[in-house]
């Protein structure tokens, strides 16, 4: 069965694509990957000059998202990882978010960020999804704002990961030349660890998931 990740924030330029695209092309080291793209601008399907060859990545309308979100077992992946335009209506927020396993919230830390990056958490809590935000594009020198966020995320019940992604050249290298941090040379190494550091959260947090299931298995 794959596991389904979807990456939203209605707020624009928050890191969803590129989270998206590279966290997918770590996780294809080790998994069988898909990437859904729902945005209609088709940034993470238009990315690669030509399709990527470790993981698909497609275009999909918001009916196939549907479709797939309905039937998931069809697909023959580990994971998949669904792109989402800025700017998701309630109702689409709400279809996508019910159907997958786990929501990551890109956001970038400053207070106009942070703000619908609260107001959309408190949805998806209403909602009843797994979901961790997850700090992005933050600035070197940038200690004393980022503890200030965590602190207004955390005094809300906000789940965050630990791994923030550092605000690094390397990440806009990489869609300048329509690759990933992953396929660079040396100076991708801080971003592939900012990835790596993040896919293991997630790994961790969707297999803890699996395990009410397998004891009822048993
Ligand atoms: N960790 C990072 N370090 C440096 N630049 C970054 C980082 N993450 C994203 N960016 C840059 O920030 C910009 C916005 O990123 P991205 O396109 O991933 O956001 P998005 O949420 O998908 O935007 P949209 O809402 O338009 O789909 C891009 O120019 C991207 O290269
Ligand atoms: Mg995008």
């Amino acid at each position: 069965m794959p596991k389904i990740i979807t990456v939203v924030n209605t707020k624009g330029g928050a890191g969803k694509t590129t989270t998206v695209v590279n966290l997918a092309r770590h996780l294809a080291e080790d998994y069988r990957v898909a990437v859904a793209d729902s945005d209609p601008q088709k940034s993470s399907s238009n990315w690669f000059a030509k399709k990527p060859s470790k993981f698909k990545i497609e275009a999909a309308s918001f009916k196939q998202i549907q479709a797939l979100l309905a039937n998931p077992r069809q697909l023959k992946f580990d994971y998949i990882i669904i792109d989402t335009p800025a700017g998701l209506n309630e109702q689409m927020l709400k279809i996508i978010a019910l159907g997958s396993d786990f929501v990551i919230v890109p956001s970038k830390t400053s207070m106009l960020d942070i703000e619908p990056t609260i107001k959309l958490s408190k949805f998806l809590k209403d909602v009843q999804v797994d979901y961790k935000v997850l700090l992005t594009q933050v600035p070197a020198h940038a200690k004393n704002s980022v503890a200030i966020i965590k602190r207004v995320l955390y005094q809300r019940d906000i789940p965050f990961f630990k791994t923030v992604m550092r605000q690094l050249e390397a990440n806009v290298m990489a869609a300048i030349n329509h690759t990933t941090v992953f396929d660079m040379g040396y100076e991708g190494r801080a971003a592939r660890l900012d990835y790596k550091l993040l896919a293991q959260e997630v790994e961790a947090l969707l297999e803890k998931q699996e395990e009410p299931k397998a004891e009822l298995a048993s």
